[in-house]
């Protein structure tokens, strides 16, 4: 390991107020945040690392231990966070020392077969393997346009309006089942409802404080839940001109969907509806009778990387059968770097070295890019990033490595 690798170490609680302000003074923010002084409850600081430049850190970094949802299995996940390098330090191969000894340790621990992160710059991570898994939807669209067709079976259930005390826990039994059928989703506990429900006064940017809607069947068994901000305006001549931003919207069923929708397209003196987070393939598209109203920017969410090939494979599942050979190209972490034999199908999957000759050739970042099942392999082979060796190869590891539900992560960290 580098020299620079070797000098990294966790931070201890007492020198945690100097790695927030590390991170404050590299993304620009005022220090002084909720967590400026003491860990917040979602922190490992064992699994921290920061470079000291005599009392100053120079650079930090974090992983939150995490669970993700895979094609048809629920995963152990390395979320990687708290990236920096002070101005002062940058372009020395820091970052580059910081993701070797990430890697290796969770590779050696073994807690972990798969990381993920949110990069701020899409440039930084693909040399080490990262790569976009999931997309937001980004979208927005007026009012008046978003209607829902007339066909559309919103239910017998109601909606309603509640605070948040009554929100919180059929929002966190609703969410529980609904994550673990979406790649991406990652598990919420307690600290991380905390996380997701904080409501900091200074990022509001001018709209109210979140409201919260659960949506109840006649029996009153809650089947869905959203919440939603308001940013109120008016035109020149005194015409309503608000935003309606959504936050998220989950429910077990289509007619609960269908019901929050409806109702959230609804709300008097709001022109325009926007949802920054949707899944890139929300089915609110597909209610809609106008769905040109809608407009999408997809923006690259979640990246992935496969931090053990072999068992990572092995954990999600297949809707086809596979039986191929897989050569990958792994550079940066080279116990991955070789051959894989990969069998699977819909109920279990084995993927170990082998010396067998290869179907397909990929680097990790392709495949990292495929493991959740919303970037096709195919779309990979015509950017020249998988090369098929055995004919019909990347038509058949396609189609297995696909699947149905597209992979979202609504939940930043
Ligand atoms: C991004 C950041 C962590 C990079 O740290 P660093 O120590 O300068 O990175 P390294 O010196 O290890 O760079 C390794 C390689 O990546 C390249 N690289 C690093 N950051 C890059 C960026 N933002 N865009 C494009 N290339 C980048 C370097 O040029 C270098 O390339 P080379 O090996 O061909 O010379 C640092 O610039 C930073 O803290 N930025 C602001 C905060 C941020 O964006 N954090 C990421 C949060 S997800």
């Amino acid at each position: 390991m580098s020299d620079l690798a070797e000098q990294l170490r966790p931070v201890t609680v007492e020198e945690w107020p100097r790695l927030t302000r590390a991170l404050d003074h590299v993304f620009g923010e005022e220090p002084g945040g909720p967590f400026a002084d003491e860990p917040s409850p979602v922190a490992e600081l064992d699994r921290s690392l920061a470079l000291f430049d005599g009392n100053r850190i120079a650079a930090t970094s974090g992983i939150y231990s995490l669970e993700m949802t895979v094609p048809g299995a629920v995963v152990p996940t390395a979320g990687v966070t708290w990236i920096t390098v002070a101005p002062t330090h940058r372009r020395r191969g820091v970052l580059t020392a910081v993701m070797r000894r990430q890697l290796t340790e969770v590779r050696d621990q073994g807690r972990e077969a798969v990381a993920a992160l949110w990069a701020a710059e899409s440039s930084i991570y693909g040399r080490f393997g990262y790569a976009p898994a999931t997309w937001r939807g980004g979208w927005s669209g007026p009012t008046e346009r978003l209607r829902l067709r007339p066909d559309v079976d919103c239910g017998t259930g109601t909606v309603r309006l509640v605070d948040l005390d009554e929100f919180r826990p059929p929002a966190m039994a609703v969410y529980d089942r609904v994550r673990r059928s979406v790649p991406g989703n990652l598990d919420r506990d307690d600290r991380w409802w905390d996380r997701q429900l904080r409501d900091d006064p200074t990022q509001r940017r001018g709209a109210t404080a979140r409201r919260y809607l659960l949506h109840a069947e006649a029996d009153g068994r809650v089947t869905g839940y959203a919440s939603y901000r308001v940013q109120s305006s008016w035109t020149d001549t005194s015409e309503p001109d608000g935003t309606l931003t959504v936050g998220e919207v989950r429910a077990l069923t289509p007619a609960a969907y269908a019901a929050l929708w409806r109702f959230l397209l609804s709300i008097d003196l709001i022109r325009t509806v926007c949802a920054p987070m949707a899944s890139a393939d929300d089915p609110l598209r597909h209610l809609l009778a106008d769905q040109r109203a809608l407009h999408s920017t997809p923006v690259d969410a979640l990246w992935v990387r496969l931090v053990d090939v072999g068992q990572a494979l092995s954990a999600r599942r297949y809707p086809a059968r596979i039986d191929l050979v897989l050569e990958v190209r792994d550079r940066f972490c080279d116990w991955n770097d070789g051959r894989w034999h990969l069998w699977g199908h819909p109920a279990g999957a084995y993927c170990d070295r082998t010396d067998r000759d290869p179907d397909l050739v990929l680097d990790v970042e392709a495949l990292s890019a495929a493991y959740l099942g919303g970037v096709s392999l195919a779309t990979l082979q015509g950017a020249g990033r998988v090369t098929e060796i055995s004919p019909g190869a990347v038509t058949a590891a396609s189609t297995a490595f696909h699947w149905p539900v597209s992979p979202w992560c609504p939940d930043e960290f």
